[in-house]
């Protein structure tokens, strides 16, 4: 018999059989009326999941993509940007930068921990001509959440400085009212709390950052935000080719959280992430993260002399469960058990229970059923 297969990685992450089934549907032309229609009702649904009054993109491609069009459609070549790095996807802001001849000032923050907002204070007093910070919601190499909420009150006080935030493991996981808090540039992908395979990547851009766009001159032309942003508002279509059966999916995905509310996701991705915090510690683990945890993800040190890798392995070829390990220098330190989008408590109870298997077959002394103990007493609560 074909095995059951666990996905508890940090992305992609499982899909709803709602949203498969509309994904399977017939293709429609994307210029035709019915698809016209299908973006419009998406348009609604990502205002409402981004909390903005603004357009939000729906573009073809992995969320990288929007991250470098963040950098292309908003700075100039020459700019100086501060970048928050704290982590793979901190990197990731940095080298988008360099790509594009912007010289990124970062924001060194020991992997694990989030970053303190007066360092960025600090760095915008010292240097006027910094035009944008860039950072992540949530880190997922690390499991780190950062400040958003505090890093925009004071970048909010530069008139010429943008904040444009990295929530592709944010947005749907936990509160980021756009609008309310003033981000100017958001990013997000498909394949985390929007329940989606990978293969889309949104963006919104305030009307500040919009004023950025007019000045920009780093060369575009997939990725221009202007234009796609015309293209929409205008016909309710992309300027190219959507991915129209993603985006029949992103539909019902948005749908689904419509009809759950806001405030009932988050909570869900509370609790997950509580009790899969609870389960480790329960189980005489460490987390990577402890003073600012993601809900997003759960990045737990593996035990002392074992290789984290293995814990990974072990989970992937014998219970056929992925979960993610760490990456450059977390790599074999830690493992990620992942609770964002189309997760529920039993699978948390199914993957603590996989791993006091996999520590007992590596010798750690670990006393069966207590992570799952400790996972339950958290998940009950709320069934
Ligand atoms: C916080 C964050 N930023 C950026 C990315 C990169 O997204 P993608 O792999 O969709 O390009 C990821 C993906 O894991 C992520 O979690």
């Amino acid at each position: 018999m074909q095995r059951k297969y666990y996905l508890l990685a940090p992305g992609p992450v499982p899909v709803p059989p709602k949203v498969l089934a509309a994904m399977s549907e017939p293709i429609i032309h994307h210029r035709a009326p019915a698809f016209v229609k299908v973006l419009e009702e998406v348009r609604g649904g990502l205002k409402f999941l981004f909390q903005t009054k603004n357009e939000v993109l729906v573009l073809a491609s992995s969320g990288t993509g929007a991250m470098e069009g963040a950098v292309t459609n908003t700075l100039c070549k020459g700019d100086t940007s501060l970048v928050v790095r704290a982590g793979k996807f901190g990197e990731r802001w940095a080298e988008i930068c360099e790509a594009y001849g912007v010289k990124p000032i970062c924001i060194d923050v020991p992997w694990g921990h989030a970053v303190d907002p007066k360092l960025i204070a600090q760095e915008l007093e010292k240097n006027p001509s910094i035009r944008a910070v860039f950072i992540q919601a949530s880190e997922t190499s690390t499991g780190v959440m950062h400040p958003i909420r505090e890093v925009a009150e004071i970048v909010k006080k530069y008139e010429n400085t943008l904040l444009v935030v990295d929530a592709i493991s944010g947005i749907g996981v936990f509160d980021l009212p756009v609008d309310k808090w003033g981000l100017d540039v958001v990013v997000s992908g498909s394949q985390k709390a929007f329940m989606l395979p990978p293969g889309l990547a949104f963006v919104t851009l305030s009307d500040k950052a919009m004023s950025f766009v007019e000045k920009s001159d780093i060369p575009k032309y997939y990725f221009n935000y202007k234009k796609e942003i015309k293209k929409l508002v205008k016909d309710n279509e992309t300027n190219f080719t959507p991915a129209v059966s993603l985006i029949m999916g992103l539909r019902e995905s948005l749908n689904m959280i419509k009809e759950d509310g806001l405030e009932k996701v988050f909570k869900r991705h509370t609790r997950l992430a509580d009790a899969t915090r609870a389960a480790a510690k329960a189980l005489g683990l460490e987390l990577y993260a402890p003073d600012s945890p993601s809900n997003a993800v759960t990045a737990i040190k593996a035990p002392a002399g074992i290789d984290g890798q293995k814990i990974v392995k072990i989970l992937r070829d014998k219970h056929n469960i992925t979960i993610a390990g760490g990456q450059s220098e977390a790599k074999g330190k830690i493992f990620r058990i992942a609770h964002m989008g189309y997760l529920d408590a039993y699978d948390i109870i199914m993957v603590v229970s996989a791993l006091e298997m996999t520590l007992k077959e590596l010798g750690v002394s670990v006393e069966m059923g207590q992570g799952v103990k400790a996972a339950a007493e958290i998940l009950e609560k709320e069934m």
